[in-house]
Parts: C-alpha cells; sequence; structure tokens
C-alpha cells in the first residue's frame, strides 16, 4: 500500500502558514510531487491553541484544493513546551515488549502531566549504557491537544493516520538531505512564529531537544508597538517592504533588537546542552529552518553571536525536483516547508 500507493501528505499546521508537501517514493530515493504554503491570521492559533476551528478547517481544505491533493492520509504534527515532553530515560534492560508493559510506569516521573493525559511513545535506543540498563526516549503529548489537531484534519476531510512533533519532523528531514558526522553535534532548529524547536544530534542520534514559546512574533510585537502600527504593517516591514512614514534605519535598529532576543534564547538552550551533556561537548555546526531564518541578516547574527557556522536548511537537497517547480522559489521557502517535508518521509507503522 504503501510502495507505489497512494502515499501521505505531510500537513505543518503553523500559527502563520499551513503547508503541506507530498512525496512520491521512487526507486533511487523520492521526489516533490505537490508542495503548498498556505497564511493564516494570527489569532487563529495562539500559543500552539486552536481558537478558531473553522478557520483553520477552511484553510486547510482550500490550502488542499489549491495544491491539488487528491491524498487523504495525512502525517501532521504537534509541538511546544506546554504540551509535548521529550525525554531520554535510562531503564532496566528488558525486551520492547515488556517495556511496552512498563512503560507508563516507567515514564510518570518524568512527565509533569497526569499520566492518564498523555499519549505515550518510546524507542529503545541502541546504545547499552551499562550491561543492565539501557537509554529509551520518551515521548509524552498531550491527549487534548492531539485530539485539537486531529479534528480540524478530520473535519477538513483528511484522514490523519499519524501524529508525530516538529522535532522529529525536523530529523527525518536532515536524515535524508545530510551526511551523518559520528562524532559531531549538529542543531536543528527551527524558528517559526511562536515557537522555536530545537533537536540536537550526535552522529545522526538525538541527544537534546528543546521547544521555546519564543519565536518570530517577538519581532513583530515589537515593531508593532515601536512604531504604533497593526500587524499586517509589521509584518510588511519585518519582510523588507516599505511602510510609510518609517525609515529603513528605524526598522533596523528594532529588527536586531529583537533579533537578539531570539538568539539569546537559543544560546541558552546550547549552553543548558553543553552544560548537561556528558562530556562538555560542543556544536558544529545548526541547520537552522523556520520562516525566521528569512529575516533580512539574522543568519548573519546567529552565527556571529553563538560562534557555530549556521546553513539554511535544504530540505530538496537530496530529494528529486521536476522542472515544473520553480527552483528559485524553493530555495527561499525550502526552510518554511522544512517540518512538513519531514512529515511527508513518515510511513504508517513508522516509530
Ligand atoms: N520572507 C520573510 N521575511 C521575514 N520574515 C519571514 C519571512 N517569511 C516568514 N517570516 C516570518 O517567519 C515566521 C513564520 O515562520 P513559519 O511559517 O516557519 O512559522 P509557523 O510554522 O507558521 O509558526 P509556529 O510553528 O511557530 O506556530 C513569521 O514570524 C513570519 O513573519
Ligand atoms: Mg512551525
Amino acid at each position: 500500500m504503501i510502495f507505489g500507493g497512494k502515499g501521505i501528505i505531510g500537513l505543518d499546521i503553523g500559527s502563520k502558514h499551513i503547508k503541506v508537501v507530498q512525496l512520491k517514493e521512487l526507486k533511487t530515493g523520492y521526489q516533490l510531487d505537490r508542495l503548498g504554503i498556505m497564511p493564516i491570521a494570527p489569532e487563529l492559533i495562539v500559543d500552539g491553541s486552536i481558537l478558531d476551528a473553522p478557520r483553520v478547517v477552511e484553510a486547510i481544505r482550500k490550502l488542499i484544493a489549491e495544491t491539488n491533493i487528491k491524498v487523504k492520509d495525512a502525517t501532521i504534527s504537534v509541538a511546544g513546551h506546554s504540551s509535548v515532553i521529550i525525554k531520554r530515560i535510562s531503564v532496566q534492560q528488558m525486551t520492547e515488549e515488556e517495556l511496552s508493559e512498563s512503560i507508563k510506569f516507567e515514564a510518570e516521573q518524568y512527565i509533569p502531566f497526569d499520566i492518564e493525559d498523555v499519549s505515550l511513545d518510546f524507542q529503545i535506543l541502541e546504545q547499552k549504557q551499562s550491561e543492565d540498563h539501557m537509554d529509551v526516549l520518551i515521548v509524552a503529548v498531550k491527549k487534548d491537544k492531539i485530539n485539537e489537531y486531529v479534528s480540524v484534519v478530520r473535519d477538513a476531510g483528511l484522514n490523519p493516520v499519524v501524529v508525530d512533533v516538529d522535532d522529529f519532523a525536523l530529523e527525518n528531514m536532515y536524515e535524508v538531505n545530510y551526511e551523518i558526522h559520528e562524532n559531531e553535534n549538529v542543531a536543528l532548529v527551527n524558528i517559526g512564529a511562536g515557537t522555536i524547536n530545537m533537536n540536537i544530534l550526535k552522529g545522526g542520534v538525538s541527544v537534546f531537544t528543546r521547544d521555546s514559546s519564543v519565536g518570530g512574533n517577538l519581532i513583530s510585537d515589537a515593531l508593532q508597538r515601536e512604531f504604533a502600527i497593526s500587524y499586517e504593517n509589521a509584518e510588511r516591514l519585518k519582510y523588507g517592504e516599505a511602510v510609510e512614514g518609517i525609515s529603513q534605519e528605524d526598522v533596523s535598529a528594532s529588527l536586531m533588537s529583537s533579533c537578539e532576543d531570539i538568539v539569546g534564547e537559543i544560546s541558552r538552550s546550547f549552553d543548558f546542552f553543553r552544560g548537561t551533556s556528558r562530556q562538555g561537548e560542543d556544536i558544529s555546526e545548526i541547520i537552522l529552518s523556520g520562516g525566521c531564518s528569512l529575516v533580512k541578516d539574522f543568519v548573519s547574527l546567529l552565527s556571529d553571536r553563538i560562534a557555530v557556522s549556521v546553513k539554511i536548511a535544504e530540505p530538496f537537497r537530496n530529494i528529486q525536483v521536476p522542472d515544473s517547480f520553480d527552483k528559485g522559489y524553493l530555495k527561499k521557502i525550502g526552510p518554511i516547508v522544512a517540518v512538513a517535508t519531514g512529515l511527508a518521509l513518515r510511513r504508517i507503522g513508522d516509530s
């Protein structure tokens, strides 16, 4: 059903853009089949909560129709520190079967929510910690958050078959497109409107994840306050467009100062990672995605301040792109569809 079947779409429901990606599986890899981005009004999804479900449903329907997608099965994702917990824990050696029986009990102490309120998944990590213990990655997502997202997707006429988290979708996108360096730590950082997702991989294996509720909105809010303008005009300035009566220099100063705040947030997480990692490890590279990577001068500011080289994510680096797509456009918006591409790479039954 999967190979050569009708496939699955990756649907990333963000608070600024809803994105969809459909890939075709070829013998030699993947090919981009469909791609679409639909901006939504800022009041529809706030702090990761869907506040206006009917309008989100309408936006998804419109996106699917405009992108000419016929497939119904979708992988979606959730994110955010208040609804997703990802932790690496150590448990007694046991079989996967035994662990699936006892995982609730093992995980309970690490999860700040009632265990009955979360949907729990786990993965046994290969590296053995010691003879009698093993490392396990646990993922807990609040059930009401899953239900919120699943129900808008259903109402839009789609069939949500996998619910993933943004951090892992980024990892899937990375695995397909980049070579893994055994002894290096690579940070996947996705800066959207209302969240930053961070996933640090060591030799291709996730060793640290963190979601923060700071994002590009911080820049828009600051511009709005500073120049007493509407959200729409603040977004215009952020995209490098002119707004009457506001000088480019004033905008630059404000942009820089809020970009510094976003960089500070990432920097603190990296410090935390360095402090907790077993051998005081460092990060060799950042693969940056999310709309905020398009903010003027943000990339250079980030790499200067953190002193780590920053590459803008290229989700189609290793994915064939037919000539019918505008390559220049894809290069530009690539970072915005990094999560959606990772989601499109998921297959039913994957764990
Ligand atoms: N060309 C651009 N120039 C400047 N900023 C941009 C550009 N494109 C997008 N952005 C900014 O990027 C952010 C949106 O990015 P993205 O689409 O990745 O977020 P999202 O996934 O919808 O949000 P979230 O996942 O945080 O809810 C917004 O803050 C937007 O203003
Ligand atoms: Mg996002």
